[in-house]
């Protein structure tokens, strides 16, 4: 009985062993590893997707004026470990009032849908639910819960830059997400 007993213990110290060296030695395995898995999961918290940021050029002073224009605005695009150069990253709607410059985002603040402009109604139109919104981007009409969104715009000499943001949709608060 005493022989039995002494058997067990032994067993069970062994294989406590095993799982201890078995634990030892995967922890050790996975160290070289350290630097692959830090890469593969660096997505996983880190912001991954940038563009832009800054203003980016849309054009010559003179090419704006009462008639809104409409511009595209490109980027270096960093997405995860992807680089890409001049990226479309939005655009911009760009008209003189009042002798300033202003760029409204062509994003729909309903949701989301492309704003156009309507010349000979001479407002901008979302064409989605109909939204009507006036040269000075106020809502005239439809369910767009506030204005056109303004974008920041520079004038840097003869050239004219916009920093390009996006904003939540479907709130009254514009809010740059
Ligand atoms: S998305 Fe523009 S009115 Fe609905």
């Amino acid at each position: 009985m005493a022989d039995d007993e002494k058997a067990g213990e032994g067993s069970s110290r062994r294989t406590m062993l095993k799982i201890g060296v078995g634990v030892i030695g995967g922890g050790l395995g996975l160290i070289p590893l350290a630097p692959a898995i830090g890469y593969v999961a660096f997505p996983l918290d880190h912001k991954v997707t940038s563009s832009g940021g800054g203003f980016l050029p849309c054009g010559k002073r003179k090419g704006f004026g009462a008639e809104p224009v409409k511009v595209d605005l490109f980027a270096d695009q960093v997405d995860a470990w992807q680089r890409s150069k001049d990226v479309k990253i939005g655009s911009a709607w760009v008209i003189e009032l009042d002798g300033n410059l202003t760029a409204f985002s062509t994003v729909c603040p309903h949701l989301g849908c492309a704003i156009d402009f309507d010349p000979s109604a001479k407002k901008f139109i979302c064409p989605c639910h109909k939204s009507f919104f006036s040269l000075s981007g106020a809502v005239e009409e439809g369910p767009s819960p506030r204005a056109l969104d303004a974008l920041d715009v520079k004038e840097d000499g003869d050239l004219v830059t916009i920093r390009y943001a996006r904003f939540r949709q479907g709130t009254d608060a514009k809010e740059e997400v």
